[in-house]
């Protein structure tokens, strides 16, 4: 088939190359001149694992190309409206001026029989306000959100848990066609959910809530946990066997980030709020406020250990990205424990395998380096993203080259017993610190 997909930011470059390795003919069509420039030459903006070879691929065998010009969506029959939807400056709410822009820009090259679908997670209510402009063009309006992860992206894309399609009432045509769009993963067992615009719309930013609650849940246990003596680790452990509550996503550390959960609760809320229903999702307001405490956690936890000042104490951070796998530093837990850090003094070196370049962007006050020039000397060692190459360092080997044998485990990540053993004190979250130093 062939399709548009307007915007190739995180969501839409790798849409476009997933639908193209599926035997698509598609074109992304972005504003961004440079964004285009490189992904036409098969370079991905963003690090994603899977997607350069994918866009490599697309755009040999002539099914993937990219272009600033709305006219060459004329083409497709599959409009994918993937723009992003950020937190508005000086609110809550989400700043759709994106995704209004697409859609008028789109519009015009939208003929009859056509589909256009909406991915960019948006406010209740959304869909419903296109409608009618869509329906004009002869053209038939599906909101189809979008669940993929960053540093899974492809995969998700590709062999997507669910897809859920929001249509109006009896629209056979649009169902049918979208299948045809998605006809892989529905053959390889992806189930469809079909319903109404609302329901669509709230699939999507209620996943994202419940998502961020659990972790919050979890990192509000770690407050407890703190006080008393508790094992956070332990506890989620222990809950995470039954099967109605599960494991994954009760990891307590730093807390999330990243461009979606975040903003994703906070649009929510105000949506709600103008709906007249704040009360319902008035929780979310308290998921935010434990989420954020915990990187204020973090920072008092080295201050801490380093006897009740970091000033001009060296402080190693290991890790900027708001999760391993990925070079996004948006509403990064990591890179705000590092601005704190350095805020009060600390003598900060960060580093981290693919974010330095994104944090520079943002920070450029910090200062930054390699693993080995971020350790050399330190008076503390922070872990705030969980990559595997520092899940894996040797405690023995690392206390070599600090001058004070202090980690503090902002994702719970790394061994305790291990690192106390060879000396360390170590300090997690939601857990008691071990005092390796005493023991030796
Ligand atoms: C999230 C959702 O998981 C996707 O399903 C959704 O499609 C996406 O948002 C979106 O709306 O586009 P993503 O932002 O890529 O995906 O990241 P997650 O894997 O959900 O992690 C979010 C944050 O939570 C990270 O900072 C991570 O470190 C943190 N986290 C995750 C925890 O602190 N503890 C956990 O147990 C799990």
């Amino acid at each position: 088939m062939k399709i548009s997909v307007i915007g190739c930011g995180y969501l839409g470059s790798v849409h476009a190359a997933s639908l193209a390795s599926v035997g698509h003919d598609v074109v992304g069509i972005d504003v961004d001149t440079a964004k285009v420039n490189a992904l036409s030459r098969g370079r991905s903006p963003i690090f994603e694992p899977d997607l350069p070879e994918s866009l490599v691929t697309g755009i040999d065998a002539r099914r993937l190309r990219f272009s600033t010009e709305m006219a060459d969506a004329r083409e497709a029959e599959v409009h994918f409206i993937a723009v992003g939807t950020p937190q508005s400056a000086g609110s809550s709410s989400a700043d759709m001026s994106f995704v209004d822009r697409a859609f008028s820009d789109v519009l015009p090259q939208v003929t009859e029989g056509d589909l256009v679908v909406g991915k960019s997670t948006v406010p209740v209510g959304t869909a419903e306000r296109f409608r009618e402009a869509v329906e004009a063009r002869g053209a038939h309006l599906v909101w189809n959100p979008e669940f993929l992860r960053e540093g899974f992206a492809v995969k998700d894309t590709i062999e997507p848990d669910r897809l859920v399609y929001g249509v109006t009432d009896g629209d056979e045509y649009a169902v049918e066609k979208l299948n045809e769009v998605y006809a892989t993963a529905i053959e390889a067992g992806s189930p469809v959910i079909v319903t109404d615009f609302a329901t669509a719309e709230l699939v999507k930013v209620s996943a994202n809530a419940f998502l961020a609650t659990k972790i919050s849940f979890i990192n509000a246990m770690a407050e407890i946990a703190e006080v008393t003596g508790a094992d956070v680790t332990k506890l989620a452990d222990a809950i995470g066997y039954d099967k109605r509550i599960g494991r994954k996503f009760l990891n307590a550390g730093v807390g999330f980030g990243g461009g979606c959960l975040p903003k994703d609760i906070r649009a929510f809320t105000a949506r709600a709020e103008e709906l007249g229903r704040g009360e319902s999702v008035a929780f979310l307001k308290e998921v935010d406020a434990i989420n954020l405490r915990r990187r204020e956690r973090v920072v008092e936890l080295v201050t801490e250990e380093l006897g009740g000042s970091v000033f001009q104490k060296k402080v190693a951070v290991l890790g900027l990205a708001f999760k391993p796998n990925s070079d996004d530093v948006r509403d990064s837990p990591a890179l705000d424990v590092a601005v704190r850090l350095n805020g009060l003094g600390a003598n900060v070196v960060a580093t981290d395998p693919q974010a330095m370049k994104n944090a520079r962007q943002l920070h450029p006050q910090l200062v930054y380096g390699s693993t080995e020039e971020a350790l050399a000397d330190a008076d503390a060692v922070v872990v705030v993203t969980e990559w595997p190459e520092y899940k894996d360092l040797d405690p023995a080997t690392v206390h070599r080259v600090v001058r004070t044998p202090i980690v503090v485990d902002a994702r719970n990540c790394l061994d305790a017993d291990a690192w106390a053993d060879a000396g360390w004190e170590y300090a997690g979250l939601g857990r008691q610190v071990k005092n390796g130093r005493r023991a030796n």
